[in-house]
């Protein structure tokens, strides 16, 4: 069945704090799928044997700026299986960003080859198969907290029902039950944060973007989420991308380690970590833990310039 499209959805209204860019990357990631789409969204899985979660292959993209080429990416090749946790990780600049943008066909790449979950990145966005959870929390303010994670479901056309019944589902999954008819700025920054990655999971994608979704948190709180996440994880069985400028955030959640360089962005180094699914913070003060975390801090001396 065709899905229903919104009445009115009212994302252009002023009150809204969000960031230009990540209003539209929102609003790109959840747009209703038209019917003069060339891409057909039942289009089959390409089928292999060991299905990647993201398949990265030679893929650059640099900017045509006023000031000249930005070499935003530059031949980054990266295979992610299904259900890892893949951090990266990397100076201002160094294409983090954009590389989750590029996967989430928000961008597309001046040369290379992309799939996400064995299909175009496009074919990937129009399916819905991934959540994408901004710096900012990215909840519109005029919306209660359920109707937050309500909007990605009304706008794929889920019943009443269903919207009402996944909302409690995923606000009882990052803890925040009873917080249904607040608004937005009600709630601690570290409980909005929880609400946008509830309304990413809500439509139960199979991959999970994460822009630097702790950045502006205290660091008790940011451990505490970090804890969340990894059961999180571990419970669903996801595959998440989070960019991070946290070295010990990095190490603790990640199942692999992106280590990214500017001018022009690229990867320098991929870490495996195979730390314990249920890991707790302590797991931090282990030998094992600190030479993961040596490791990337000698990556990002040896990518970072300081000449600026
Ligand atoms: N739309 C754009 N137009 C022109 N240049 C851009 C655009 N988006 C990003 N860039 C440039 O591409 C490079 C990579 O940007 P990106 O946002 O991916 O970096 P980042 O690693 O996410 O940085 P940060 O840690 O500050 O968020 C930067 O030099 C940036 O200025
Ligand atoms: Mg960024």
């Amino acid at each position: 069945m065709a899905p229903r499209l919104p009445k009115a959805l009212k994302l252009d209204d002023p009150d809204v704090t969000l960031r230009r860019d990540e209003r539209e990357a929102f609003v790109a990631s959840i747009e209703p799928v038209t019917m003069n789409s060339t891409v057909d969204p039942r289009a089959e899985l390409i089928s292999s044997p060991q299905r990647l979660a993201v398949d990265v292959r030679d893929v650059s993209l640099t900017f045509e700026t006023a000031d000249g080429k930005v070499d935003a990416l530059s031949n980054v090749s990266l295979q992610i299986a299904d259900g890892e946790f893949v951090s990266f990780i990397g100076p201002s600049g160094c294409g983090k960003t954009t590389m989750l943008r590029v996967i989430a066909d928000l961008q597309q790449p001046t040369s290379g080859t992309l799939l996400v979950n064995g299909m175009s990145p496009e074919q990937a966005r129009l399916q819905r198969r991934y959540g994408y959870v901004f710096q900012a929390p990215a909840l519109f303010p005029w919306r209660t907290i359920e109707k937050n994670i309500k909007l990605p479901l009304e706008i794929m056309g889920f019943s009443d029902s269903e919207q009402r019944a996944r909302a409690a589902q995923y606000l009882a999954l990052v803890n925040l039950n009873g917080f249904e008819r607040k608004f937005p700025w009600q709630l601690s920054g570290g409980m909005q944060q929880r609400v946008s990655i509830a309304r990413a999971l809500s439509f139960d994608p199979a991959l999970l973007l994460m822009d630097e979704p702790f950045g502006a948190l205290d660091e008790i709180v940011r451990d505490h989420l970090n804890e969340q996440l990894l059961q999180l994880w571990d419970k669903t069985g996801k595959t998440v991308l989070f960019v991070t400028h946290s070295i010990p955030e990095a190490v603790f959640l990640s199942t692999k380690i992106v280590v990214m360089s500017p001018r022009p962005g690229r990867i320098i180094d991929v870490i495996d970590c195979n730390f314990p699914r249920n890991r707790t913070l302590e797991a931090r003060e282990t030998p094992e833990f600190l030479k993961i975390a040596q490791r990337v801090r000698i990556g990002l001396r040896a990518g970072h310039s300081y000449d600026e």
